[in-house]
Parts: C-alpha cells; sequence; structure tokens
C-alpha cells in the first residue's frame, strides 16, 4: 500500500482551514487503490466489503463502481447496499441479490429475518436455534455455515462469539437440510487484522475437510467464504498482503475444486489507510510531569477503535520541536477518554495547533458516539470520483 497524494503535511493543513477541526479526511483513491490490489493478488477471490468497518455511503458507491460486492450485518446496512441493485430485478437472474450481498451475521432477530425475506438473502449461521428461526421467518435464504476456526495473535479475535465446532458441522448442514434450507458453503473469519498466516492456513484445512464430507454426503456445497482479517501495514513487521495472498491462494487451489466461488468479506483492508484525522489542541498541562495534550477529538468519537478494535492510535505533529513521551486525550470530562499515554510528539506544541493521526479509516469513526455533545469529526472525501 502507498500513502495517498492528499495526505501530505500541506494538503492537510489546507483541508483543516477549509473545513476546520477535527476533520475525518477518506480519500477514495487509495480505497480504490486496495481494492484493486486485493483483486490483483487474489483474482479468483468475489471481496465482498464488510461494511461495518466504516459504513460511510460514499464509501460503498465509490466500491460498488469498482465492482464489489458487500457483507452486511444489519438491515440498515442491508438497504445500504440493496439500492444500487434493486433496478437488477426485472431482468436479474435467480440469485442476483447473493452476488452482490452476504448477510454474514450469524444471529438475526425474527424481525430482521422477515424484513430480508423477500430478497431472498444469502444468510451464515452457526447453530441450531439459528436454522429453527431461519426456517420460520425467511425460508427463501439461501445458507452459509460459519466455522469456528483459530484466530490466534490476531488484533481482535472473534472465534469466541462466532462459528460451530467444526465436529458439528455435518449435523448443521443435515438440520438445515431437515428444515427446508439449502447450505450454499462454508464460511470462518480468522480474526481482524490477522498476522498470523497459518490462520487461514489452519482455517481452509477445516473447511475443506468438512467441505469435502459434505459433499460426499450428497450436500452440494458450491461457496468457501474465507471472511475478513487481511492485515493493514500499520507497522513496518506486519507481512504485507502481498506475501500472504499467495499463501491464501495456494491452498484454495490445492483444496477445492476449480468451479466453486471463493468469496471474502475485508473491512478494514479496503479502508484503515485510506483516512487520516486532523485535530486541534485544545489545552495544555503537566500531569505528574507528563504533557498532556488535549485535543479535540477523543475516544467516544474519531478515536473509538482505541477501545472497540483494540488499536494503537498513532499522532504527528506538523513541525518538529524537543521530543518527549505525552499524553493525548480526548474533550470529553470522562478519564477514559485518554487516546494515548505513549505519543512521541514535541512537547512545546501550544493550543490552536494540530496533530493528525494516520490509518485511521476502519472502526473508528463506524462505532464513534456524541457523548458530552460532541458532534465528533466532519467527514471529507476526496477523490471521490475518478478524474477529480
Ligand atoms: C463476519 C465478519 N466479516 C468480515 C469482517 C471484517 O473483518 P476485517 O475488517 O478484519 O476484514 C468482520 C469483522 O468483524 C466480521 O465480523
Amino acid at each position: 500500500m502507498t500513502p495517498s497524494p492528499v495526505f501530505d503535511k500541506e494538503k492537510l493543513t489546507a483541508l483543516a482551514a477549509a473545513h476546520g477541526t477535527p476533520l475525518f479526511i477518506l480519500d477514495h483513491e487509495v480505497i480504490r487503490r486496495n481494492y484493486r490490489l486485493f483483486r490483483e493478488h487474489l483474482p479468483r477471490v468475489q471481496c465482498y466489503y464488510a461494511v461495518k468497518a466504516n459504513s460511510s455511503q460514499p464509501i460503498i458507491e465509490t466500491l460498488f463502481a469498482e465492482g464489489a460486492s458487500f457483507d452486511v450485518a444489519s438491515y440498515n446496512e442491508f438497504m445500504q447496499v440493496y439500492r444500487y441493485i434493486k433496478h437488477y430485478e426485472p431482468t436479474a437472474k435467480k440469485h442476483y441479490v447473493w452476488d452482490k450481498i452476504i448477510f454474514s451475521n450469524t444471529i438475526k432477530d425474527a424481525q430482521t429475518l422477515r424484513k430480508i425475506k423477500p430478497y431472498k438473502p444469502l444468510v451464515t449461521y452457526d447453530n441450531a436455534d439459528e436454522v429453527k428461526k431461519i426456517a420460520r421467518h425467511c425460508s427463501t435464504a439461501g445458507l452459509v455455515l460459519r466455522l469456528k476456526v483459530p484466530d490466534t495473535s490476531s488484533q481482535v479475535e472473534l472465534s469466541s462469539k462466532f462459528g460451530a465446532e467444526p465436529a458439528d458441522a455435518l449435523e448443521l448442514i443435515r438440520l438445515a437440510g431437515e428444515a427446508g434450507l439449502g447450505v450454499e458453503g462454508l464460511s470462518f473469519h480468522v480474526g481482524s487484522q490477522c498476522v498470523n498466516a497459518d490462520n487461514y492456513v489452519e482455517a481452509l484445512a477445516v473447511t475443506a475437510e468438512i467441505f469435502n464430507a459434505a459433499r460426499n454426503r450428497g450436500y452440494p456445497l458450491n461457496i468457501v467464504d474465507i471472511g475478513g482479517g487481511f492485515p493493514v501495514p500499520y507497522t513496518p513487521e506486519v507481512t504485507p498482503f502481498e506475501r500472504l495472498a499467495p499463501v491464501i491462494s495456494g491452498e484454495i487451489e490445492r483444496l477445492f475444486p476449480a468451479d466453486i466461488e471463493i468469496l471474502a468479506e475485508p473491512g478494514r483492508f479496503m479502508v484503515a489507510t485510506a483516512a487520516v484525522v486532523v485535530s486541534e489542541i485544545i489545552g495544555k498541562a503537566r500531569r505528574d510531569g507528563k504533557v498532556f495534550y488535549h485535543i479535540n477529538d477523543g475516544v467516544y468519537h474519531s478515536y473509538s477503535g482505541v477501545v472497540f478494535d483494540h488499536w494503537l492510535p498513532n499522532f504527528s505533529a506538523f513541525r518538529d520541536g524537543p521530543r518527549e513521551i505525552c499524553a493525548v486525550v480526548g474533550p470529553t470530562c470522562d478519564s477514559f477518554d485518554k487516546i494515548t499515554l505513549s505519543a512521541d510528539l514535541p512537547a512545546d506544541l501550544e493550543i490552536g495547533e494540530l496533530l493528525y493521526t494516520e490509518n485511521i479509516g476502519a472502526y473508528s469513526i463506524a462505532s464513534a458516539t456524541r457523548f458530552n455533545g460532541f458532534e465528533g469529526a466532519k467527514i471529507v472525501h476526496v477523490n471521490r470520483h475518478k478524474d477529480e
């Protein structure tokens, strides 16, 4: 991944001057680049962008124009995507919704199931009660069984909450059939920001075993969904995607028939590097000897990933000065609102000066609140159209 042309200090300063702070700047050219990189290195894999990573509508629009499909977690996200495909309906093939949307929240409430029933959706499940619920409220659905797989060393683990034990998989496929539902394939998620390629290798091996066993019993599985988790180069130690992708595609070629569909649900990978936040120092104090910069954005707002995503934030200043390890904290009255206690920054910055944070496009504004009445950052989209 290469840095965006908009993210040099001069341009950031100009955008902050034009729009004010806090400012969340999203570069759509970087999103397009990330999508193309993914497609180039995993050409057999259809990319379903996980809308949860950043559900800003222009991102969906940009990725839709690139040819992406989408992974949604709720009815609202479903509708954020469906608006682009509803005109397909009269002429399109039977499963046109499946080509563009997978509903990959394994637990869906009855009301949601009833609302998506008319669209004949593709949905994931991982337990017997969900089968009953889907059969009752959304009998038109195609099913994908999500498996529990290793998520060792991933920044966000998911397997403690989702995924069927591999030993239960065949029985869950049988139960779905008995309930009149068709199981189309298998899925997994190796944990978000997965820096351990072995997780993918093991997950694919487990999936292949179940896939073959199910086909041998006559279940016509046709989809393998390798989930998200594709890592972002937050630090130089992260294995580049270009090195991870051949490992994944090699295993796919080795383990699965050539004529099945391979899906993935990358979220973070598409958007993390596409955003920068510019904030302003609104207060400064020395507390127990350490410089505390109070800024106008915080963990209840753009930096919510520090809490929900276990994300380690980065801060840069727009000028040099004598450096110290400083704290950077948010604007709310909560002492929990400390973004970091270990930012290596010039210690002589003054109130009114700006800071910026890179690689903050994923799981940031998606989980921001309006706590204490602060609106949060203004979002500015740059390079939204290819010829900008
Ligand atoms: C089911 C599912 N798919 C995809 C994703 C996206 O994962 P990532 O952002 O790691 O690519 C998530 C993230 O939580 C998820 O729960």
